[in-house]
């Protein structure tokens, strides 16, 4: 957009080798100038500090952070991004096709700025080694892949023909396929649309007014009078302009949240109010007249000032702050510690965690007629839906939902952002009103991982095996409820782990404090949960004298051993096929640290670990369903309508490779209709590890269905054969065959000659009081191993290897399973190691680390398959597993090695240096 404004020169670049000129402010980010300016949304933007790569864009043939660089300083310069590539350089094409095949893009946020690093890598060195391309993709962040992905597809690029990946697999085989990501072509060529890349005609912009303080009472002044002497500033809108009901949450008996405080702030970058106007306006502003006066209130921050007699209540009607309570209990925990051979306990604590998603919440929205349309990044649409018609007063009906492609979610793009503040601003004013929340705005207002204080104590028999596990947790929730009752609700019953626990205790609470809330990140708590029991299992092994990993193996939940909710899963219990398949691998690894240990005179100390995991697919204890659609098209096509929102993690792929199998059509007959709430059926949020399972098996039963219908419609019985060529349709039964005429058949009222629509609710029964039932209809199991390295005299931790099995059910495509792996384990390290968010500081990606690709090492996935025969072709889901064993995996390490043990994560150097010195004194623990 460019203004008239003094500030303004001439300038000339030539960009993708053409000749630009334009008139824009020198001082303006080159970032924009190509984005906005210049329609070049391929180059993203995910801080606009410099510190996550994402904008990266050649300048003179370097790469640099082009937010970084003011248009003025770039004036005369030759200037490439993705888009440019292709033309730029024949590696090119090369390097696209091995991040297709490798799997090396899965949202797709970071790769327009990974291939233009690795671009610049090719051009001088066609052959990189693993540390050249790990330093020249150093600065730029990934927070879906773990890297390993992306630094094999760089290095193939330069010297390897690429044959990983598939595009197309014969009819019935593309379950099992490393098929290519269907929408994969778009995110490697820079055309993917994310939240921020669409900016309508006459779009207005929004800048939120905030609390800047934990909790403070506030005071509007002369808001008519701030609007009228601001020209372009066109509303100011607080809560009195909420035309519903201005409560919203994600669990509508708990919701609890404001669009707009009303009188009293309850955290930090809680919304008060909106200004609407021209962008080029809003953007100058300085909200430092904004007319409003603070009164600050003392601010409840922690779990145990929250539940001091004397905290004020965060919300009148939660007694005590406390949210909700969670509660599993069977046998006589009390009783089976007492005669417990071996006893242990411990005290843990985790801190909150930041999604640190590269793509900021983003969109837009428009009124059309009597109808809300909404265009952002979301992970749950129909869920946004509710929400945003109970707000406005409409019905859900009037609220279209329209995701973009979505730059990372990991949980927290399941909470609306930028939703309510443009549907309100466009409702109001009918014209589209478009929102990018900074990266500080990102940080401050949306969920975190919610901090746990853990306590277990745990009881073993002489021979090993677990008798009891004494378990309780508080998590802090923040102030609105946000998905703190899910939490609250799983933990308790994954708190066993895997694991027979024939006696047991599990009680939860999520409390309110005056921090911005907490609510899903990948687990749903049990992340948490597992660094706490794992620990103290390994404390258990210890004391009876067994080996960690054959402890666990001997006490592994099996088909015909209950849970701790008492369900009997009866198939698929895959835990033990994973432990044993460390075994070997185990073995050798603690031979080589012995030998490590034994001959080094460094200050270093090696160590390895392991932790198993469980989690059911889906939500706990409620139904749960998905709707698939779908349809065959006159020309023999098949439209596929999936609600699934592929927020990376590959179910645009997975769920058409399931679909297309139980059809027995090819892939490439499909036509992905992907989430629209206006045009696919409901698939529920994409979370909980549900959308293969779930997702999948609504798919796999319409396109069963669909299969059936054809064959009536061919007058063959179900043993007949469906062949699919291009733009006809073949029944054969036998040494019959007929032709089916498509074109005479009348288009139902959907467009199609034959549509299907098919629900899925997984089978699951209620808990009662005591969580006894059967929450999950399937649970998807694994176990990590990690071998670490400690240098003892700075406390530093290096992750050395991750070998990863997990049960799967049925790898309905590997690559994209193992990308889900190699991503939970680096979101693992950081866990373990690095990340800590600390309401009020850092709120940047600068302050706040995640691992770069340096911090992730080789991580060796082993796919397990012990099928469900409930879940689609046996499948079982793969996205939060992935993530809960490696923070525990990696502090049994830290233990094995120094013989201290971590009792607050993450372990960052001081603290590991604390407790080697707190040891070496005979101190209290670290
Ligand atoms: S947007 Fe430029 S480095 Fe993050
Ligand atoms: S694929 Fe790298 S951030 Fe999502």
């Amino acid at each position: 957009m460019t203004s008239a404004a003094p500030d303004v020169i001439p300038l000339s670049f030539k960009v993708n080798g053409s000749a630009v000129e334009l008139t824009v402010p020198g001082a303006r980010r080159l970032s924009r100038v190509l984005r906005e300016d210049l329609g070049l949304t391929g180059t993203k933007v995910g801080c606009d500090a410099g510190d996550c790569g994402a904008c990266t864009v050649l300048l003179g043939g370097e790469p640099i952070c082009s937010c970084l660089v003011a248009a003025g300083q770039a004036d005369g310069s030759e200037i490439t991004t993705v888009e440019g590539l292709a033309s730029r350089s024949p590696l090119f094409g090369r390097l696209q096709e091995s991040f297709l095949s490798h799997g090396a893009a899965q949202c797709g946020a970071c790769t327009p700025g990974m291939l233009v690093a690795a671009t610049a890598l090719l051009e001088k060195n066609s052959s990189p080694n693993e540390v050249e391309v790990v330093d020249a993709i150093g600065g730029v962040l990934c927070r879906c892949t773990g890297y390993r992905k992306i630094i094999e597809a760089i290095m193939d690029a330069g010297v390897k023909p690429q044959s990983l990946g598939v595009r197309e697999a014969p009819a019935g085989k593309a379950v099992g396929a490393r098929l290519v990501r269907l929408d994969g072509q778009k995110k490697v060529a820079g055309t993917e649309i994310f939240g921020a890349d669409e900016i309508p005609k006459e779009a207005l912009g929004v800048r939120v007014i905030r609390s800047p303080h934990h909790r403070a009472r506030f005071h509007f002044g002369d808001l008519a009078g701030f609007v009228a002497i601001h020209p372009g500033v066109l509303l100011v809108l607080t809560a009195k302009d909420i035309p519903g009901v201005d409560c919203y949450g994600v669990i509508p008996r708990c919701a609890d949240q404001p669009v707009f405080a009303h009188t009293e702030a309850r955290h930090r970058g809680e919304a008060v109010a909106s200004i609407v106007g021209e962008p080029e306006v809003l953007e100058k502003l300085d909200l430092g007249e904004f007319p409003i006066t603070w009164e600050q209130l003392p601010p409840i921050k922690s779990i145990e000032q929250a539940l001091a007699d004397s905290a004020p209540r965060i919300h009148e009607h939660r007694e005590g702050n406390i949210l909700v309570r969670g509660r599993v209990v069977c046998g006589d925990v009390d009783r089976a510690l007492g005669e417990a051979d071996v006893v242990v306990e411990g005290e843990f604590d985790t801190g909150f965690v930041e999604h640190a998603y590269i793509e900021p919440e983003a969109g837009f929205a428009r009124r059309v007629g009597d109808t809300i349309e909404i265009q952002a990044c979301t992970q749950s649409p129909y869920m946004d839906r509710h929400d945003i018609a109970k707000v406005l007063g409409l019905a859900p009906e009037k609220v279209r939902i329209i995701p973009t492609a979505v730059g990372g979610g990991f949980g927290s793009k399941l909470d609306l952002s930028v939703q309510p503040f443009i549907a309100l601003a466009a409702w109001k004013l009918n014209r589209p009103v478009r929102m990018v929340y900074s990266r500080t705005e990102s940080i401050v207002s949306t969920t975190k991982r919610h901090p746990a204080h853990m306590r277990l104590r745990a009881g073993a028999s002489r021979d090993g095996k677990l008798t009891a596990l004494d378990f309780s947790a508080d998590f802090n929730t923040g102030a609105y409820s946000s998905w703190g009752p899910t939490v609250a609700g799983r933990v308790p019953v994954h708190g066993s782990g895997p694991y027979v626990v024939p006696n047991y205790r599990a009680l939860t609470r999520a409390v309110h404090t005056n921090i911005v809330p907490a609510g899903a990140f990948r687990g749903f708590g049990v992340p948490q949960a597992a660094i706490a029991q794992e620990q103290i299992y390994d404390e258990l092994a210890d004391r009876v004298g067994m080996d960690r990993l054959e402890f666990r193996i001997v006490n592994a939940l099996r088909n015909d051993t209950p849970t701790v909710t008492g369900q009997v899963i009866g198939e698929g219990v895959g835990i033990r096929a994973c432990f044993e398949a460390l075994r070997s691998k185990w073995m050798s690894a603690r031979g080589e640290i012995a030998r490590f240990n034994g001959s080094t005179d460094a200050p270093l100390r090696r160590g390895i670990g392991v932790a198993g995991m469980w989690y059911g697919c889906g939500n706990t204890s409620l139904p749960n369903p998905s709707t698939v659609r779908i349809g065959l098209k006159r020309d023999g096509r098949i439209a596929l309508h999936q609600g699934a929102v592929d927020i990376g993690q590959g179910s645009n792929t997975i769920v058409t490779q399931i679909c297309a199998d139980a059809l027995g059509a090819p892939i490439t007959h499909f036509d992905l209709i992907s989430g629209d709430t206006s045009i696919t059926p409901d698939c529920g949020k994409t979370s909980a590890s549900r959308q293969t399972f779930v997702t999948g098996k609504a798919a796999h039963m319409a396109g069963t269905k669909l299969r059936e219908r054809i064959l009536k419609l061919g007058g063959a019985c179900k043993c007949g054969e469906i062949r699919f060529d291009e733009g006809s349709v073949t029944v054969v039964e036998g040494d019959r065959s007929r032709l089916l005429d498509l074109t005479s058949l009348q288009l139902d009222d959907l467009g199609y000659v034959i549509t299907c629509e098919e629900t899925f609710d997984p089978p699951i029964t209620p808990l009662n009081e005591n969580g006894q039932g059967d929450p999950y209809a399937v649970y998807g199991f694994g176990a990590h191993m990690a071998e670490i390295e400690v240098d003892v005299e700075l406390g530093t931790v290096r992750v050395l290897k991750v070998t990863a099995v997990h049960d799967v059910g049925k790898a309905i495509n590997p690559t994209l399973i193992e990308g889900q792996i190699e991503g939970g384990v680096a979101q693992g390290i950081g866990m373990a190691l690095m990340e800590e968010f600390f309401p009020g500081k850092g709120e940047n990606l600068h302050d706040y680390l995640i691992p770069s690709a340096g911090d992730v090492p080789q991580v060796e996935s082993i796919l397990i398959e012990e099928p469900s025969s409930i879940g689609p072709f046996g499948a079982k889901g793969i996205g939060e597993q992935a993530v809960i064993p490696t923070a525990p995996a990696i502090l049994n390490a830290i233990h094995d090695a120094l013989g201290v043990r971590i009792y607050r994560v993450p372990a960052t150097p001081d603290r590991v240096r604390a407790a080697i010195l707190a040891k070496e004194s005979g101190g209290p623990r670290g």
